[in-house]
């Protein structure tokens, strides 16, 4: 869903393509991501979002993805927050991690049309990126995209993710 944006809500970078509603989005990194998240954030803030930050608190060099995505995980598939931003150095480690967690529907997203196709069609509440990959501007333009996008909810689709669900139920 696009709406009109909210005072500020055009962020640091200009005018993103699509404004979302002010949403609770979850975010985590490890030390990969760190950086990242952290702008990320800031700026989701100053946009009118509540953040639940999962950590990293601070930058440790020794810590583990999973530590801190599989909590976002957790937390977006049981709806306490909306979407999840999960940042690892390639965004892969964190991708693996969060769709183990039953209900996550977590992709690794590098360019836009992924961003909010991947919610239109997929229902993916979880974006993958990477702090090592991407730059500031385009990753807050994937953000803008993916909470700017809304699930259509067409029978294709929920059949679809239907026979995706299925699996999570298998040993
Ligand atoms: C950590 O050095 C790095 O392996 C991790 O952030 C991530 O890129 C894994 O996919």
């Amino acid at each position: 869903m696009t709406a009109a944006a909210p005072a500020g809500a055009a962020g640091p970078v200009g005018s993103p393509m699509r404004v979302s509603v002010p949403m609770r989005v979850g975010v985590a990194a490890d030390h990969g991501g760190f950086e990242l998240k952290e702008e990320l954030a800031a700026s989701l803030r100053e946009q009118g979002h509540e953040v639940v930050d999962f950590g990293a608190a601070s930058l440790d060099p020794a810590d583990d993805y999973p530590d801190y995505v599989v909590p976002l995980a957790r937390a977006v598939a049981a709806g306490d927050v909306e979407r999840g931003l999960a940042v690892c150095g390639s965004g892969v480690g964190a991708c693996v991690a969060a769709n183990k967690v039953r209900g996550a529907r977590a992709a690794l997203v590098t360019e836009s049309f992924s961003a909010h196709q991947g919610v239109e069609d997929d229902d993916m509440n979880i974006m993958c990126i990477g702090g090592r990959v991407l730059a500031f501007n385009l990753a807050w333009e994937l953000v803008q995209a993916f909470l700017g996008a809304t699930f259509i909810g067409g029978e294709r689709h929920v059949r679809r993710l239907a026979k995706v669900a299925a699996l999570e139920g298998e040993a």
